[in-house]
């Protein structure tokens, strides 16, 4: 469920009218629900009691330090994907010994400070990357913990941009040549410890078989890694799919499509806890889209219509800078009308950025209601990969980004200004 929904002809986040918030701080505006956010995380955490994992948040889904600093003090660790991301956790007042590091691309910069900060785990993609972790350790008279990322070659059946358990996706070591990798490690690399195994097939699985293929085919790995070398955690990864359509129907949302026999927590845990639960290891789920997808959306005002030949277009002040995932996965986001339009007929419009290309929009040939220039609208289901996949692209400054509670409401960063904009750039002598 989340916490976007009419009430008085106007659309809330929480006990806040987004009509008078944009208004006053203007737009484009993200907004997030604690809400929201707390009990999709505590709804997770209860799914899966019985196995009793810890749920490390995915930074990268949104890694503003005020959405951390929430994950941290109500008990998440962190699934990381470079320095950067370390820094936002421990700057947000998170443990660095609950993060977990994910990534292909692993830097020495980034090996070494992760060490230094004292991480739980590396997460290896490959066998150079291990040898690098080791050398780099061995250069600081450490051990790192290591553990490394399965690739399962399931297929996740979501779009081909995040799916990432084939065999032909960049990510993890091929199943086959896993073990031999722990050996290896076991026998020529002193500065690793190995601590576990790890995977993740893929985001916004809408239904729980690839999750328990996945489970039923890598247990038995992690159960053998454990007994040669006593690896203590699997993580499972994230992936959990959210429901991005026709989300307000009810006035608020159950963001899972519990009667369509999809994905629902229930048939999540019903497909991963009965055959992590004998393992005896410590299990971390990574979640990302789920924790924040729902919690958040995208305020956008219309500055202006135009109907063409083929098409009408509603031009909004929200583009693909600020909101890519419609441009690159054609990744669909509800769009409704700030001010609710009751009784009034529907038109087909693209919705439409102020960038300079054609990939700029946020829907096409949608139908919806007929917003007039100046009014606002609300991008749904927009907190995950929004605003933290966002870019100055068109010299536009980066959205502001507020966090509701209740009927409070605190800026959590604050618009980019044009100089901003410039700001460490340089005109050579
Ligand atoms: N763990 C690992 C290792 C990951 O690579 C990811 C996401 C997650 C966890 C979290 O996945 P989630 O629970 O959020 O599905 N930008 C794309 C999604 C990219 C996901 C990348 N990895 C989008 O907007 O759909």
């Amino acid at each position: 469920m989340h916490s976007f929904a009419y009430k008085n002809g106007l659309l809330y986040c929480e006990n806040v009218n987004l009509q008078e918030l944009a208004d006053k701080e203007g737009t484009p505006l993200y907004v997030y629900s604690k809400h929201t956010i707390l009990s999709h995380f505590h709804r997770l955490r209860e799914s899966l009691e019985p196995l009793n994992a810890e749920v490390a948040y995915a930074v990268k889904a949104c890694s503003n330090i005020a959405i951390l600093n929430l994950m941290a003090r109500n008990g998440a660790g962190f699934d990381i994907v470079s320095g950067g991301e370390l820094f936002r956790v421990i700057k947000a007042g998170g443990d660095p010994a609950k993060c977990t590091y994910a990534g292909v691309g692993k830097t020495e910069k980034e090996i070494r400070y992760a060490l230094e900060q004292g991480i739980y785990c590396f997460n290896v993609e490959s066998e150079a990357e291990m040898r690098a972790i080791n050398d780099i350790a061995a250069s600081m008279n450490l051990t790192a913990p290591v553990a490394v990322r399965v690739n399962p070659n399931v297929e996740a059946g979501t779009h081909k941009y995040i799916t990432t358990g084939k065999s032909e996706n960049k990510f993890g070591v091929d199943f086959e040549q896993i073990e031999s990798l722990y050996e290896m490690a076991a026998r020529a690399l002193p500065h690793v410890h190995l601590k576990g195994l790890q995977m993740h097939i893929g985001s916004q699985l809408t239904q729980a078989k690839p999750f328990m293929e996945a489970v039923r085919k890598v247990a038995p790995l992690a159960a053998r890694l454990k007994e040669k070398h006593g690896i203590e955690f699997f993580s499972i990864g994230g992936g959990i799919g959210i429901v991005y359509q026709n989300s307000l129907e009810s006035g608020v949302q159950e963001w899972w499509n519990e009667d369509c026999a999809q994905l629902t927590l229930s048939t999540y845990a019903q497909a991963v806890v009965p055959v992590l639960q004998p393992l005896g290891l410590h299990i971390i789920v990574e979640p990302g889209r789920l924790i924040v997808g729902n919690a958040g959306a995208l305020i956008t005002r219309c500055l202006y219509e135009k109907s063409g030949k083929a098409k009408t277009f509603k031009i909004v002040d929200a583009g693909m800078n600020d909101l890519i995932r419609p441009a690159l996965y054609q990744g669909y986001h509800e769009i409704i009308p700030v001010r609710e339009h009751l009784s009034e007929s529907c038109i087909t419009a693209d919705v439409v950025g102020p960038i300079c290309e054609s990939g700029d929009f946020l829907a096409q040939d949608r139908k919806m209601t007929d917003v007039r220039q100046g009014e606002l609208l609300a991008v749904l289901s927009a907190g995950a990969y929004g605003f933290s996949m966002s870019s100055n692209y068109n010299s536009r400054p980066m959205a502001e980004e507020v966090l509701v509670d209740g009927g409070q409401w605190s800026v959590i960063r604050r618009r980019q200004t044009w100089e901003d904009l410039i700001a460490g750039e340089t005109i050579p002598e």
